[in-house]
């Protein structure tokens, strides 16, 4: 067989696996996902039921909406215009081996330095010491790209070797061109980064860019093989 025809064939062995992946997401997420517990001490996670991808990100970087985009549901993630909605750890299910774990934002400053300590302490805790955490998503905002803080966090996963995958938000916000640049920059910016997974999903809550992609990146991780 000729070079060509066995590009063309793995090719197409890349779009299929691609296709049903997508469809398992899309089945994953036709389910009825429901909100199951909010935690505010480590000693309060639930029992591990199947693994755990949990969303982190700045405060107001969308990580409710896109949750809610998600499942499909308007308000199932408590969602604000005003950082820092969320506050506790919010376990999210449905009938599938998978949790949802929507986190309190960082870099949120106007909050009590108290209230941050204790939430900074929960989400690294929670973090390094959960043993069926898959994957982390970390949310950038895609009209401000990577800032220092998110560095910082990229920096303790990659210590704690607790994998993430970058996700873009709010991607209805710019110009196609300058999310393409600002895709090549960020996995320019990650590419040796020992925990970063070398591909990144923008999306948007509001449109619903991405949001199949997302869905078929938690099937795979669930399990659901293509
Ligand atoms: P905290 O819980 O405070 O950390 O915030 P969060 O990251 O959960 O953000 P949240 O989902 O509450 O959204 C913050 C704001 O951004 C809300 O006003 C949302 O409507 C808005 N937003 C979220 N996603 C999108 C999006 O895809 N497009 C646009 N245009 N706005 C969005
Ligand atoms: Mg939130």
């Amino acid at each position: 067989m000729s070079d060509m025809d066995q590009n063309t064939q793995s090719d197409a062995a890349e779009e299929a696996r691609r296709a049903a992946l997508l469809e398992a997401g899309r089945l994953l997420f036709a389910r009825a996902w429901e909100f199951i517990i909010s935690v505010s001490k480590f000693d309060q996670l639930p029992v591990p039921d199947g693994i755990e991808v949990a969303f982190a990100g700045r405060s107001n970087v969308g990580k409710s909406s896109l949750i809610n985009a998600l499942t499909r549901r308007k308000a199932l993630a408590r969602t604000s215009n005003t950082p820092g909605r969320t506050q506790l750890l919010n376990y999210f299910r449905a009938d599938a081996p998978v949790s949802i774990v929507d986190m309190p934002g960082y870099g949120y400053a106007e909050a009590p330095k108290a209230t941050v300590d204790a939430w900074t302490a929960l989400i690294f805790d929670y973090l390094r010491g959960r043993a069926n955490l898959r994957r982390v998503f970390v949310l950038i905002d895609a009209r401000h790209g990577l800032k220092g803080n998110d560095l910082g966090a990229l920096t303790e996963l990659d210590t704690a070797a607790v994998p993430y995958q970058i996700v873009l938000t709010k991607a209805d916000k710019i110009k196609p061109p300058a999310l393409e640049k600002l895709k090549l920059k960020t996995l320019e910016a990650i590419s040796r980064r020992p925990a970063a997974y070398p591909e990144i999903i923008a999306t948007s809550s509001e449109k619903g860019t991405g949001i199949p992609e997302l869905r078929a990146a938690i099937a795979e991780l669930a399990g659901y093989e293509a």
